[in-house]
């Protein structure tokens, strides 16, 4: 028989001066909490030599109580797997206890007093998404998971989880694990032109983390903030947790419009923006556009979040630096993660932080969970220096040209017409706009019952979005799944 699991039992209070004997506030006990669900049919029970040692008491009431329980069914012992909680509770119990009106809650069933919570959990509520919960083709931002180099990446998890350093072991830096900030640094400096040093880089639980961070050292409630429009609804999120007020501004073909933005609020405090590749629209913004953004944070006083989030994967153009790496004013603060590039629960990433903002962001990151978990720092850091990584990058590089052209492809034959790809070549996912007035919920809802998770642009928008469409990942789905999701799609459309 399988082992069972000893496991926790919730504090048992006993009274030595109540009159009521030992063995009957025990088994009384026992019965309460199994009726309230709080101890679960199959759940071992300490022996009573072990609860008898715990509660400081002689064996023989923990004995008369077991023997008690086991007569009314209640306990059942197994060869091999001690005493555990009956599979299946004597049904007189259960009724007595219903027409008792317990509950497995013992609170009251309406609060008394008031029970305030912050207004600004209610701006975080997000609509109902069916299609988020959809594994099958087109479900965004998931890179290829059956093509990252697992056995590599265990055996180095291996290594560490058994021979961890002390300093791996106890409180660290809030900045991170310095080894991976020096890789990392070396790492932006080669490939994204980034220009820092490994004390400017704190490692976060994933950019979405970052910019958390961010927008509690940069911004206040009230502070008005640029944001794409459309853009990245986490990006929305990390500053509606401060009360920040959002200025959507619109986007088009060279990334956001910033004269639309000094228009529409001057003065903001900070601006966040995906240049190198525009959530969700695709595009890349243009150099003379950067110069302007550049520009205007340093006349303003503005701070920029750059979050480059996928652009290891350019399939055309030539690649282009980052807004961080032209920044001559230390305006923009760069935010990164390995979630494309690795696997998203590795919850790992970063932020490049302008040198004298440092102590500020360390700060915050301090008191939010002091810093991320220490073992998959140490396994990156291997992962990295032993160039796993780069090769890992490269392979998917061609892997996902070659997926992008599949699904262009798909689209021409089986959606030609209804849906139009827009963006450039670049990331794990493109966007396809619908005919005018297609609703993209409803497209997206059909799409999810047929098992496609196509996301709808419109609710990447703030305001009522121009034209719907589907943002569709492609990173994930092999060439044959790409054409059948696309059929199956398309008779959606
Ligand atoms: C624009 C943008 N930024 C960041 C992220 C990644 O966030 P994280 O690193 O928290 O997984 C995503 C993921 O989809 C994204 O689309």
């Amino acid at each position: 028989m399988k082992r069972i699991a000893a496991s926790f039992l919730p504090p048992i209070a006993l009274d030595a001066h109540s009159g009521v004997p030992m063995y009957d506030q025990l088994s009384e006990w026992f019965r309460r909490a199994i009726i309230d669900g709080q101890l679960h049919a199959g759940q071992r029970v300490p022996s009573t030599r072990q609860l008898a040692r715990e509660l400081k008491i002689s064996r023989v009431p923990v004995l008369s109580a077991y023997e008690q329980l086991f007569a009314e069914g209640y306990l059942e012992t197994f060869v091999g797997a001690g005493t555990c909680v009956a599979k299946s509770i004597p049904g007189q119990a259960l009724k007595s206890a219903a027409a008792q009106g317990r509950t497995t809650s013992r609170r009251a069933a309406a609060p008394m007093g008031p029970r305030n919570i912050s207004p600004r959990v209610e701006m975080l509520r997000t609509p109902p998404q069916t299609w988020a919960d959809t594994q099958g083709p087109f479900r965004m931002g998931v890179p290829a998971l059956d093509h990252f180099p697992l056995s590599t990446w265990s055996k180095l998890v291996n290594h560490h989880s058994r021979q961890p350093t002390t300093a791996q072991m106890i409180y660290g830096d809030p900045m991170g694990y310095l080894p991976l900030r020096e890789a990392i640094a070396r790492y932006l400096g080669t490939v994204r032109a980034v220009r820092c040093e490994a004390g400017q880089i704190l490692i976060t639980t994933g950019s979405q983390q970052g910019l958390q961070i961010c927008a509690h050292v940069l911004l206040d409630a009230g502070a008005p903030v640029w944001i794409e429009e459309p853009g990245y609804p986490g990006a929305r999120q990390a500053c509606r947790t401060l009360g920040a007020e959002l200025v959507p501004v619109p986007v088009d073909e060279e990334g956001l419009d910033v004269a639309a933005g000094i228009n529409l609020r001057a003065q903001a405090r900070a601006a966040y923006i995906t240049p190198s590749h525009q959530f969700p629209l695709g595009c890349t913004m243009s150099a003379a556009r950067r110069l302007q953004l550049l520009a205007w944070a340093s006349r303003s006083g503005a701070w920029i979040i750059e979050d480059d989030y996928d652009s290891e994967y350019r399939f055309g153009g030539r690649p282009l630096a980052s807004l961080q790496g032209m920044d001559t004013d230390d305006r923009v603060i760069y935010v990164g993660t390995f979630s494309k590039v690795m696997f998203p629960s590795v919850r790992i990433g970063y932020v490049v932080i302008p040198k004298d903002l440092v102590s500020a962001f360390a700060r915050v990151r301090d008191a939010f969970d002091t810093f991320s978990s220490m073992l998959y720092q140490v396994v990156l850091t291997d992962f990295i220096g032993e160039g796993h990584f780069a090769r890992h990058v490269k392979r998917m590089r061609a892997l996902y040209a070659e997926r992008r052209a599949a699904l262009l492809e798909a689209i021409a034959c089986y959606a030609g017409g209804k849906l139009e790809p827009i963006g450039t070549d670049a990331g794990v996912q493109l966007t396809a706009l619908l005919a005018p007035g297609v609703d993209d919920v409803a497209i997206s809802i059909a799409a999810a019952r047929l098992g496609v998770a196509a996301r709808p642009l419109s609710i990447s928008y703030l305001q009522p979005p121009p034209r719907g469409g589907l943002i569709l990942g492609y990173a994930n789905v092999s060439v044959h799944e790409i054409g059948q999701g696309m059929r199956k799609l398309a008779g959606c459309l």
